[in-house]
């Protein structure tokens, strides 16, 4: 599924975000950018050794905030690394978290004018945002950030890892597209 936000196609996609042939692919990391399990684990298996020397130069990144790395034997020439709320703990502020994340990691995509960057699913794993709410916390901020602030996206992706989490995204998408 996708659609245009100005010069931008905003795509929705079923896959392994470690296979993307992007500029950049965001990692849904923890705060100590040290690695991990879930996507954070599989960007580090595939970009090899070198992103975690890199990784423990950066010294970690706050919930929230975005740090931007190589992407060494990734496709992808960047990786940029966000850490979303974990659902339990952050609560009252898990959306504005959730959504600081995706903007943080907008914004380093644009001072690096890079034009393309796919995203996951941001804290909806282990960090256990409900997905539907975390959906439209993630496509708003994103919608947002591409029509009201400078940058050269010509198409950012969210890449989805089973049909569960794209057909919510899917059903996301829709409600704000036709609010
Ligand atoms: N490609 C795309 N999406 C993936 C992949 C992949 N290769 N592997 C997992 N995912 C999906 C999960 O299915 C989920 O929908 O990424 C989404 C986010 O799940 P997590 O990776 O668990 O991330 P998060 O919920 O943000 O928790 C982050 O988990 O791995 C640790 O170090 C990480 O402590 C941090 C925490």
């Amino acid at each position: 599924m996708q659609t245009q936000i100005g010069q931008t196609t905003l795509e929705l996609v079923r896959g392994d975000i470690t296979g993307q042939d992007v500029d950049a692919i965001v990692n849904a990391a923890n705060q100590s950018l040290l690695g991990g399990g879930g996507v954070d684990g599989a960007i580090h298996r595939a970009a090899g050794p070198d992103l975690l020397a890199e990784c423990r130069a950066v010294g970690g990144c706050e919930t929230g905030d975005a740090k931007i790395t190589g992407g060494y034997q990734l496709k992808a020439r960047y990786v940029i690394h966000t850490v979303g709320p974990i659902y339990f703990i952050h609560l009252g502020n898990a959306p504005r978290l959730l959504g600081s994340a995706y903007r943080r990691s907008l914004e380093v995509a644009a001072a690096h004018n890079l034009t393309s960057v796919a995203f996951p699913s941001i804290s909806t794993g282990a960090y256990g945002y409900p997905v539907r709410k975390a959906a439209l916390v993630a496509l708003g901020a994103v919608i947002d950030f591409l029509s009201k602030q400078p940058h050269r996206l010509t198409l950012v992706q969210f890449v989805l890892f089973d049909d569960k989490t794209l057909a919510a995204y899917e059903a996301a998408l829709r409600e704000l597209v036709e609010a």
